[in-house]
């Protein structure tokens, strides 16, 4: 009962956190696109410029004024909430999903540290994320945006550097997405919203507003027009284990982010230069790039083949395995060059019988039709490992998910081992024959 309901609160903050990210980050795209496309040419007294546009079945004209209306309008329309309930839902998501479980969705697994310290850290990093943002801005630093920029995303590639040392690999990219989502807030609340309402007070009191306030306030929404994309990438990353996965995740994080930023940058130049048309290709090489060097090896790509499986077990090193009689047996091969390779696939073939109780043991309290673990009252994902049928069918994923990575069992939580691993990628290297 306890998992079902868990699940319809995370559905249910998921669902808000989704329409609210989306009306934010529509409404602050449509507005960039406004200010790009506005025709400033020949503009009326006291205008900076207007624009044409037809939507939904009727015809929009929109003006921009210089500093303001000679009246201010008595409906001025803010765009904050959007901001503000964006980031109160991304935190309680956080909550629901790695806070309430930390030592199976938060903390990596083998690493000595305390959930309420894992949380503490956790949380911490967004608040201490904002701070050292905001100082940097204000900073002799905040007077140059490119070197600026380029300091920002090192820290932040740092900082998933740091959390890849002690959290899983989609909790490290989720807290680097929630340090950006703060600062990305933090500016509308602290710097942005300050600054309008000053320009508003200013003109209803008939005095000159402050010019520093309005730079500043563009200072940091251009930064939170970058920040966008690559925090889009992290909201959807937990549907990718190749990148956060990896052993190298912050690097592909790395590289995603920068390839999301030449996207931004292609869109935001577009409308008055072609110097930056190369970024949009570029990009899309770059992802193609990705793909390719987050890719299982050559080695783990051969299946099927029996031949492979000798190669296989040669590149083992006996170190690794001598853990279980089964591999290590397979390994003599290699120190022995000179037999005939036709003999060994019969000494190394892995029985599915041993599989299938590795998968009992460390998968099936939660991957079976009604799991046993109190943490699920479904099969999370759908994912069911009940017969050697579903086993061999799911053999890819498997691979995927705890032979090239340790993304499953979840947290380790039912402790597998390199052995077990092993013996399992081993089988798939085979051909996953239920033999
Ligand atoms: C503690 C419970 C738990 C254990 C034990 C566990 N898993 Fe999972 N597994 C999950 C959860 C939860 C998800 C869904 C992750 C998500 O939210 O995307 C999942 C997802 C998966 C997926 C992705 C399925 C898909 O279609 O997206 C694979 C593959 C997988 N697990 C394999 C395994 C294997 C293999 C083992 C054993 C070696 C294992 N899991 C052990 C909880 C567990």
């Amino acid at each position: 009962m306890e998992a079902h309901l868990t699940e319809w609160l995370n559905l249910g903050i998921r669902w808000i956190h989704m329409i609210t990210g989306i009306a934010w980050i529509g409404a602050s795209f449509y507005f960039v696109w406004l200010e790009n496309n506005l025709n400033r040419s020949n503009p009326r007294e006291g205008l900076s410029g207007d624009l044409w546009a037809i939507h939904g079945g009727g015809i929009y004209h929109l003006e921009k004024y210089k500093l303001a209306p000679p009246k201010m309008p008595e409906n001025l329309h803010w765009f904050k909430w959007e901001a503000y309930a964006t980031w109160l839902s991304g935190v309680a998501l956080m909550l629901v999903v790695y806070y309430l479980n930390p030592s199976l969705y938060l903390i990596k697994p083998g690493v000595e540290l305390a959930p309420a310290m894992g949380i503490a850290i956790g949380f911490g990093s967004m608040l201490a994320g904002y701070v050292a943002y905001h100082f940097l801005c204000d900073s002799p630093l905040g007077k140059r945006p490119a070197l600026l920029g380029a300091v920002l995303f090192v820290l932040l590639i740092a900082a998933a550097y740091g959390f890849n040392q002690i959290f899983s690999g989609r909790a490290a990219y989720i807290h680097v997405g929630a340090i950006i989502g703060t600062i990305m807030v933090g500016n509308v609340f602290f710097t942005i919203m300050p600054a309008q309402r000053a320009l508003v007070k200013a003109i209803e009191d008939g005095t000159t507003p402050d010019p520093t306030l309005p730079a500043k306030g563009l200072l940091r929404s251009r930064h939170n027009n970058y920040f966008t994309l690559p925090v889009l990438f992290i909201m959807i990353s937990n549907h990718f284990p190749s990148t956060y996965g990896s052993q190298y995740n912050w690097l592909i994080l790395a590289g995603i982010a920068m390839l999301a930023v030449l996207v931004r940058h292609y869109f935001n130049t577009r409308h008055d230069s072609s110097k930056y048309v190369w970024t949009l290709p570029a990009a899309a090489l770059g992802m193609i790039c990705l793909a390719f060097v987050t890719g299982p090896s050559m080695k783990a790509a051969s299946t099927e083949a029996p031949k492979a499986a000798v190669i296989t077990y040669a590149k083992i090193p006996a170190t690794a395995v001598s853990g279980h009689p089964d591999v290590a047996k397979a390994a003599e091969p290699a120190s022995t060059p000179a037999e005939p390779a036709a003999t060994a696939p019969a000494l190394a073939v892995v029985e599915f019988a041993k599989v299938n109780s590795v998968i009992q043991e460390r998968c099936s309290v939660c991957h079976a039709a009604t799991p046993s673990s109190p943490l699920f009252s479904a099969p999370p994902a759908g994912f069911i490992l009940d017969t050697p049928e579903q086993i061999k069918a799911q053999a890819a994923k498997i691979h995927a998910q705890s032979v090239a990575s340790h993304i499953m069992p979840l947290g380790n939580i039912t402790q597998m081992t390199q052995e077990e691993r092993d013996l399992i990628g081993t089988w798939i290297d085979q051909g996953a024959q239920l033999n």
